[in-house]
């Protein structure tokens, strides 16, 4: 595998980052994560915004425009065409002499950037949403949800939390109301109490959670959906619950807590927003894949 490293492609293995690196010793530094289908790269435009936003909050002095030379480079590089993509900004490694543990960087700091890519499968494997079982925990992370802050330790320990409660996923809850899962967002099926069936998803500010790029795109190609609180009760009576990611895709929650949700398979909402999302996939390759 070729990587990036500070301006270079070189095989992983020869790639060195100093262990004095911020990213490193305190987790310093902001991710993305990005799909290529077809030589396409995946709504390169939101990735690239939501980093500079994480950037700019953390006053990482980088460009995130960068990203529309580096992504085809590595791509092609590595000879793929649907991959999935790393990138992390870390606020780099003090020059010599200057202090290792200071919380505050000296200012003349410079970024350590860093990137691999994996294959994927293309759009056509995309068939049908993928399962899983979940367990509802506490979302004991910070109230910056929105910066794809590469310090993951509250989601290493959640997922813990969550394997030893015998699930697969976490759904997490900040004072009763849903929030996000350790690498996904949520979607829930509810029913209204005049019968309707409606498709809800948090919102980003309330719970402090990240603006994914699956879930922007969920809400442009499925306008019925509606940003709104979800609460814990609410969760409880959902008819289905979903999960959205970059790699996950769609991915439903069939057993929540022990219980099973439904007919214990991925259901006609989960679906149907599937085939919307890989339709809209298709489009675009064709509009601008190679
Ligand atoms: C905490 C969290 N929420 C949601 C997502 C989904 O975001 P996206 O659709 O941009 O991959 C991720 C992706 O890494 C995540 O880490």
């Amino acid at each position: 595998m070729l990587v990036h490293l500070n301006g270079s492609i070189l095989p992983a293995a020869d790639a060195r980052v100093s262990v004095f690196d911020r990213g490193f010793l305190f987790g310093d530094g902001i991710y993305e994560g990005i799909r290529a289908f077809s030589g396409w790269v995946r709504n390169l435009d939101d990735h690239i915004a939501r980093m500079q936003q994480g950037l700019d909050e953390a006053g990482i002095g980088w460009d995130a425009s960068h990203l529309r030379d580096l992504c085809p480079q590595l791509l092609k590089a590595n000879g793929l065409r649907d991959a999935f993509l790393y990138w992390q900004i870390t606020r780099g490694t003090p020059k010599p002499g200057q202090p290792v543990r200071a919380r505050l960087a000296e200012p003349d700091i410079e970024p350590t950037v860093f990137g691999y890519c994996l294959p994927q499968p293309g759009v056509d494997a995309l068939c049908e949403p993928t399962t899983c079982t979940a367990a509802t925990v506490p979302d004991l992370r910070w109230h910056k949800g929105h910066v794809k802050s590469t310090a993951l330790l509250a989601n290493v320990m959640t997922a813990m939390s969550v394997t030893e409660a015998g699930g697969e996923e976490a759904v997490m809850l900040r004072d009763g109301w849903v929030s996000e899962s350790c690498s996904t967002n949520i979607f829930v099926v509810v029913r209204t109490p005049t019968g309707e069936v409606e498709l809800r998803t948090p919102p980003v500010d309330d719970v402090s959670i990240l603006p994914g790029v699956t879930r922007k795109i969920i809400l442009e190609v499925c306008p019925e959906a509606r940003v709104c609180p979800v609460s814990a009760e609410e969760l409880v009576a959902a008819e289905e619950v979903f999960l959205t990611g970059t790699l996950t895709t769609v991915k439903s929650v069939i057993r929540l807590d022990g219980r099973t949700l439904g007919a214990g398979v991925s259901g006609p909402i989960a679906r149907g927003v599937l085939d919307r999302y890989t339709a809209y996939l298709r489009e675009q390759i064709a509009a601008h894949g190679s």
